[in-house]
């Protein structure tokens, strides 16, 4: 089974984004622990970022057929995107959605997610040990042999 991980804009920051915040590893850091868990639980994953709207919703377009889930951190445009809500609705795969950090600790404006209304799960509050744990419910969800 393959899993398309995506994150959206100021993710290709981290490690000297606001660390206190999201932590000091950065998204190839991340990377790297996700496809370890991914071999270990028997996925492929195809992991990508942009800080581009339309690109985003490009690639989850593109998903059906290609991928059995999505495990996605829109980063605000969690908060903002109905064109990312609706491509998670069109593409009609199990979305696990993560963030780094506890959006329900934080502003008020970070409390909605539009990701969550279409997400089978949320992970957040974490840091970077979040996408261990979302691949971990992607598994389960799509029966992945390692699960
Ligand atoms: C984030 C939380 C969002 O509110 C923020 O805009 C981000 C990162 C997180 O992973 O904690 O860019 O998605």
């Amino acid at each position: 089974p393959s899993v398309l991980v995506l994150n959206g804009p100021n993710l290709n920051l981290l490690g000297t984004r606001e660390p206190h915040i999201y932590g000091s590893e950065t998204l190839d850091d991340i990377e790297v622990s996700c496809q370890e868990t991914a071999a270990r639980l028997g996925l492929d994953i195809d992991f990508r970022q942009s800080n581009h709207e339309g690109e985003l919703v490009t690639w989850i377009q593109e998903a059906r057929g290609e991928h059995d889930a999505i495990l996605i951190n829109a980063g605000a445009y969690s908060h903002t995107s109905i064109a990312i809500l609706d491509a998670l609705q069109a593409v009609d795969l199990p979305v696990v959605e993560v963030h780094l950090s506890n959006i329900f600790r934080r502003e008020p404006f970070r409390h909605h997610s539009h990701v969550s209304t279409v997400a089978r799960g949320v992970i957040c509050g974490f840091g970077s040990h979040g996408y261990i744990l979302a691949l971990e419910a992607v598994a389960r969800l799509i029966d992945a042999p390692g699960a």
